[in-house]
């Protein structure tokens, strides 16, 4: 048989390929679109995981030229590019296929020119990338159904090629404006064309807890509330809110990173493992945790979540100076369902924190006794914990106890840690990276779906009532602190403490 015909003979038969397409990209003189998007297509390029024939067309609603877009997003590159890597030569092939709309995307007539640059680019796969204020998403949704440019007809997808859109987070800012908008985007995009982005579920290490959880046989066994005392889940920013006040003080913690990052996170951590792994598999099992956390009563909020707000908040940039916005939350969830009953998942993010890390750590049950002295103090506060680090530092460590040598038998916490770097080498791609392929190949596998969004938006809703209904002590930490003595008191009660990396 000829080796052509044999379709195992083609190495790249298992290589995910990404297919011709267009990226228009709404809000391309946003911070995300140079900071993210653009480097992350850029990397693509020069990785090769593009296809020969692509094209993005940026829209805001400065008048620039190709060339001037073009030249604005070379310097952008060059000073956010992750891997270094800018390669002028390079840039030119890839900035030819750069394109420039301006206009406002409230006028119908945007979509029309939008629609005569399409068919000149000549491409009929098209990713549109809501990377604009939360507020323009309906219109251009809107916008493009009435232009013809929304998602084809079921009959039409085969021959016409396909249209997804991308929509960036806050998905609404309560449970009610996250239902308005979902009907508004699948008035124009059916579900499975939309692709809710969560980066987090982009970075690699977040990846590999499901990888960790179910491709190993030793772990799983372990991972359920009569082996696990608690979980606790840090993301720390050594950054204030950078410029973003305006934005930041309509957020504030909770919706910024808690109702999707960080409950992605611990969905990932706890859902059961998928039938297969298939995007929706996968998804039914995160929308299924999601769905068994807890709803506080109200009665219960202040018991179970604090709020912090740094010393300096309020006079940032945009900041209403009486702002109640948290910069900080801390909270206790719990996870309602038979592996996890009882087991205490404590999340806290914030601002202006000592360092910047994020991970994840499984704090186990002690040994039932206490057979050796420690050289450290008693083992019973010292248990076993498996730290699964997602950054800055990429890896998983798995402390234990360990003779000291000499006569005795005195014990010492030790430590087996896997590192990214030292097992793998180079370099991960970014989230971006990966989830915009993820997007062009038509994988929803880490893209949060409608029902996630809704159950994470019912689980932060009696925070967010109770949180608004106070009138808090803010400012109640001191940048570069741990936050404040609130979150650690919360901790005290249940017989536990903060880890601090
Ligand atoms: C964004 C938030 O979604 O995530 C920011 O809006 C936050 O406030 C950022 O700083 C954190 O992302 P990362 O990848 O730096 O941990």
């Amino acid at each position: 048989m000829a080796e052509a015909q044999n379709p195992f003979a083609d190495p790249l038969r298992f290589e995910r390929r990404v297919p011709e397409c267009a990226i228009v990209i709404f809000g391309a003189s946003g911070d995300l679109t140079k900071r993210k998007l653009i480097p992350a297509l850029y990397q693509l390029a020069l990785d090769r995981k593009l296809p020969a024939s692509f094209a993005i067309i940026g829209n805001s609603r400065t008048p620039l030229t190709d060339e001037a877009f073009r030249d604005k997003m070379a310097g952008e590159v060059k000073e956010f590019l992750e891997s270094g890597d800018f390669n002028p030569e390079q840039w030119k092939n890839f900035a030819a296929n750069l394109h420039y709309i301006a206009g406002d995307m409230n006028d119908p007539a945007l979509y029309k020119t939008i629609a005569e640059k399409l068919a000149t680019v000549g491409q009929r796969n098209i990713l549109y990338y809501l990377s604009t204020q939360p507020s323009y998403y309906s219109t251009v949704a809107a916008g493009l159904g009435a232009a013809g440019l929304g998602a084809l007809p079921p009959g039409q997808t085969s021959s016409g090629g396909w249209r997804r859109i991308v929509v960036e987070k806050p998905f609404g800012h309560d449970l009610k404006s996250a239902r308005e908008l979902n009907g508004q985007l699948q008035a124009v995009f059916p579900e499975q064309e939309i692709y809710r982005i969560d980066h987090y579920l982009g970075k690699e290490t977040v990846q590999n807890i499901l990888a960790f959880r179910f491709g190993n046989g030793i772990f799983e066994p372990l991972w359920n509330r009569r082996y696990v005392n608690h979980v606790q889940i840090t993301a720390a920013e050594a950054i204030g809110v950078e410029g973003r006040g305006a934005y930041y003080q309509e957020a504030g913690a909770l919706r910024d990173m808690v109702q999707n990052h960080l409950l992605q996170v611990l969905a990932t951590v706890a859902m059961e493992p998928a039938a297969v792994f298939e995007p929706n598999a996968v998804r039914d099992e995160r929308a299924k945790l999601l769905r068994s956390i807890k709803i506080m009563p109200p009665e219960e909020v202040p018991q179970f979540a604090v709020a912090g707000q740094y010393n300096g908040f309020r006079s940032e940039p945009g900041v209403n100076p009486a702002s109640p916005t948290e910069t900080f939350a801390a909270i206790n969830f719990y996870v309602d369902n038979w592996r996890w009953a009882g087991v205490p998942f404590f999340v806290r993010t914030g601002k202006k924190m000592p360092k910047r890390y994020t991970d994840i750590a499984i704090q186990f049950n002690s040994a039932p006794l206490t057979l050796f002295a420690s050289g450290d103090g008693d083992l019973s506060t010292r248990p076993n914990l498996l730290i699964l680090k997602i950054q800055p530092e990429e890896g998983i460590s798995l402390r234990f106890f360990s003779k000291q040598p000499g006569s005795g038998m005195h014990l010492r916490p030790v430590s087996m840690d896997f590192k990214y770097g030292s097992s793998f080498g180079g370099r991960s791609p970014s989230a971006y990276e990966t989830l915009l392929v993820d997007a062009m190949i038509g994988d929803a596998t880490l893209y949060t779906r409608q029902d996630m969004v809704e159950a994470s938006w019912k689980v932060v809703e009696p925070i967010m009532e109770d949180w608004k209904s106070r009138n808090p002590k803010f400012p109640n930490y001191e940048p570069g602190s741990w936050g404040p003595a609130e979150a650690d008191a919360m901790l005290a009660r249940t017989g536990h403490h903060w880890r601090n990396a």
